[in-house]
């Protein structure tokens, strides 16, 4: 039995803008999933996962659509859950076959999600999960790969289940842990102070795609739209700076800034500008709503108890927490050898 971890995320800079070549700077934060892997007798996968925000479940499967699980939650989310562990065991078993030379096509494993990631929330849960179940999978093969190749095969299994909508940024910045800067193919950790983040979640989830796809068309249609895209990676290379130099009110004002011209996009939504707003009247040093956007999570920036404790008063506000800045990308929580340890 095998338990890898990996962190999830804020962007502090740069969502949408990403996706046209414009650098992003997104940052781990301390909430991880886990992924527990067993390896079978036979070639099944069994996915237990009680604690994602969707009702428990559990599911055997041959990885098949064929097989579809009998469970009594959406199929789409089953369907998106599974695609991402599938998506990871297929990579876990290509990367054993390439270090190894070995045919592992037919291992079968039991495997177990944990995670205090809101799902699909913009804080990079499906890529923690992905993140984790490689690492996890592989080293239960016997073989430890490093970071860089965990967040390589992660991008490689969400750009499958994506269709080709995924960016590295995720999948990268869960590996590696700290704040990254991605920007097309280029990815790279860069140097960050700790950072007084604070999060506020609606409870609420944005269609990625579709708000990727309305962000698109308003590009196509207005050049003003594409000008603040554009702006939006001035406001990422002014934060890179910001960043080495510590100087957080900077990063409050930039984050700010980066804030209005994503709802400039079109893809804020009332309770996140709510959030964002309770936040800067706590006296935060800047906040933005963080991800995909449509719902979901604002992140924001307050040294002090104001911030949390006004969002967690602020209508449409169902938690808020303090999520440090995670040094750690994806680690071994419990080796294969450390079993019965
Ligand atoms: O909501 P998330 O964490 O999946 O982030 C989406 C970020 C986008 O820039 C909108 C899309 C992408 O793949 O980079």
């Amino acid at each position: 039995m095998t338990t890898s971890s990996a962190p999830g995320k804020v962007y502090l800079f740069g969502e949408h803008a990403v996706v046209y070549g414009e650098p992003a700077v997104p940052c781990a934060i301390e909430r991880r999933a886990r992924v527990t892997v067993e390896r079978r007798d036979d070639e099944l996968l069994r996915v237990h996962a009680d604690d994602l925000s969707l009702d428990g479940f559990t599911v055997e499967y041959s990885g098949t659509s064929e097989s579809k699980p009998d469970v009594a939650v959406s199929e789409s989310l089953i369907d998106a859950a599974m695609g991402y562990v599938d998506a990871a065991v297929e990579q876990a078993r290509e990367a054993v076959a390439e270090e190894r030379g070995e045919d592992v096509s037919d291992v079968g494993f039991d495997i177990t999600i944990e995670s205090d990631i809101p799902l699909g929330a913009g804080l990079g849960s499906s890529a923690a999960v992905t993140v984790a179940g490689i690492d996890a999978a592989a080293r239960e093969l016997g073989v430890e790969l490093s970071p860089a190749t965990v967040a390589d095969r992660a991008f490689r299994a969400e750009y499958d289940v994506q269709e080709g909508e995924a960016s590295r940024a995720d999948t990268f910045c869960s590996a590696m842990g700290g704040a990254v800067r991605v920007e097309g193919d280029d990815c790279r950790r860069i140097e960050a102070p700790d950072l007084p983040i604070v999060v506020g979640f609606d409870g609420g989830a944005g269609d990625t795609g579709a708000l990727v796809a309305g962000v698109r068309k308003l590009r196509e249609e207005y050049g003003f739209a594409a000008d603040t895209i554009e702006a939006v990676g001035d406001i990422v290379r002014e934060g890179e700076q910001a960043l080495a130099d510590g100087n957080v009110a900077e990063l409050g004002r930039l984050m700010d800034f980066n804030h209005g011209l994503l709802e400039a996009l079109g893809v804020s939504s009332r309770s996140l500008d709510r959030m964002v707003w309770a936040a800067r009247d706590a006296g935060a040093e800047g906040a933005k709503l963080t991800g995909a956007g449509g719902g979901g999570c604002v992140v924001a920036l307050d040294e002090t108890d104001e911030t949390r404790t006004a969002l967690r008063f602020t209508p449409g506000c169902e938690e808020a927490f303090r999520a440090e800045l995670d040094r750690d990308g994806v680690r071994v929580e419990q080796a294969p050898s450390e079993e019965g340890a």
